[in-house]
């Protein structure tokens, strides 16, 4: 409703585009979205056939050295990140100092930026070596820390990592295992773990990788940049959607399980709520992801010795919306997140953590599009302008007359 013609008198010719919905900020090769036609791939490869065939590792060589690995370059990949899971004693004393009931992501962020004063050697944006050891730093020790954080906020020890495991498993364990006990590894979790850290490795300009990206532009080094990131993920219009979407199916629940009312509150936007893990900004058809999470929570949920019925919940949200003429006019369908809360929930997360898992599966967008915008020669500082509303010139007025 705001006439901007006069303002934008004073300020000269700016595009007016808040929330940047038709404003590219970059030009990128990692990642390709049609959200009308609900495809995505990474490097060319549609996202169905890396979910299904491939691996966080291999798809993080890909999104960040653009290529699939051979296997010797894979296998290499691989050790170079074992080699790094450890965080130095003084980082693990780090968390002691925050309280428990910090949320993970909170922690994970700050954990993220302490980085850069560990690793003082590694900082420089343009020195390429400095570059490759950051990356392999940062997925490494990513786990590490988020399952630190975890551990600190239920006051139980921290485990070290322990590098005969997979990538996953090995945060697995840090994650639930315990120092007295062996940690007997999950492979449907672990499989499935691996999978969603791959639907979550990059979405090209979305708001916590544009966040990268500017925060980067200005030359601050890759652990700054990417705990800005982490910091942009933690909203709950972004990363924090799939722990918001388990607090509504559980509200559904102790309220009786009427998914008709819950859909038909929604609709009165007075009441100021949404479908959490509907709609999407670029996809107006459904999320490819959502698909493929849809498949796996029915795999997970139904190997559960008492299966979850917050499935069921989700699963009438979804057919009520979709039959809706609300959802259907403004093209609203269920999200990567609609599901993995309650895959996540399955596998013993609390609902604190989902957000720490999006974080882990989003980090390799986040240093492969980081990376492409140090490299690229058109890189600017970002920037944006403004529409100024506020008061035209006025004079001071001293303390005493006001
Ligand atoms: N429930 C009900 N109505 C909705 C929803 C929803 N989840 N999402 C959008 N709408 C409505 C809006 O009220 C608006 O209606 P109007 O045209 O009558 O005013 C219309 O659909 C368009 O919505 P916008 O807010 O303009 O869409 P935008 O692209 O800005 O927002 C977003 C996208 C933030 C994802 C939104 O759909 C939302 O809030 N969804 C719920 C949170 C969520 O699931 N976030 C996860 C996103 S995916 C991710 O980060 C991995």
């Amino acid at each position: 409703g705001l006439d901007i013609a006069p303002l934008l008198k004073q300020t000269g010719k700016v595009t007016l585009d808040t929330g940047f919905v038709n404003t590219a900020s970059c030009t990128s090769a990692i990642t390709y979205i049609d959200g009308d036609a609900g495809i995505l791939r990474y490097r060319g490869y549609p996202i169905e056939q890396l979910a299904e065939k491939s691996s966080f590792l291999e798809v993080s060589h890909l999104l960040i050295h653009g290529e699939l690995p051979t296997e010797a370059e894979l296998s290499r990949f691989t050790e170079d990140v074992k080699e790094h899971t450890l965080i130095r004693e003084e980082m693990r004393r780090f968390f002691d100092g925050f309280p428990r009931d910090a949320h993970p992501m909170a922690v994970l962020s700050s954990g993220v930026s302490a980085l850069s004063t560990f690793y003082q050697d590694s900082l420089d944006p343009f020195d390429k070596d400095q570059v490759e050891i950051s990356t392999v730093r940062l997925l490494a020790k990513l786990p590490t820390i988020a399952a630190h954080s975890y551990k600190n906020s239920i006051g139980h020890p921290t485990l070290y990592p322990d590098n005969s495991l997979s990538y996953v498993e090995n945060f697995q364990r840090m994650t639930f295992g315990l120092p007295t006990t062996p940690y007997e590894v999950n492979p449907l979790h672990s499989r499935v773990l691996d999978m969603l850290l791959v639907l979550h490795a990059d979405h090209e300009q979305n708001c916590s990788t544009s966040t990268v990206r500017l925060v980067g532009s200005s030359q601050a080094n890759m652990f700054a940049s990417v705990s800005a990131g982490v910091n942009a993920l933690f909203g709950p219009l972004h990363g924090g959607a799939n722990e918001a979407v388990l607090s509504m199916l559980s509200k559904i629940d102790a309220e009786g399980g009427d998914v008709g009312s819950f859909v038909s509150a929604v609709k009165d936007k007075s009441a100021g709520t949404r479908l959490m893990g509907f709609g999407h900004r670029v996809y107006r058809n459904y999320d490819p992801r959502a698909t493929i999470v849809k498949k796996a929570a029915r795999e997970v949920i139904d190997a559960m010795p008492n299966p979850d019925p917050m499935l069921d919940i989700a699963l009438q949200l979804e057919e009520i919306a979709l039959s809706d003429d609300y959802f259907v006019e403004r093209k609203l369908y269920p999200n990567v997140d609609f599901y993995t809360g309650l895959i996540y929930r399955a596998m013993g997360f609390p609902p604190r953590m989902f957000t720490v898992l999006f974080a882990l599966g989003r980090l390799p967008g986040w240093i492969a599009q980081w990376r492409e915008m140090i490299n690229d020669p058109a890189t600017k500082i970002g920037r944006p302008r403004q529409v100024y509303t506020g008061a035209t010139e006025r004079d001071y007025v001293a303390l005493s007359d006001r």
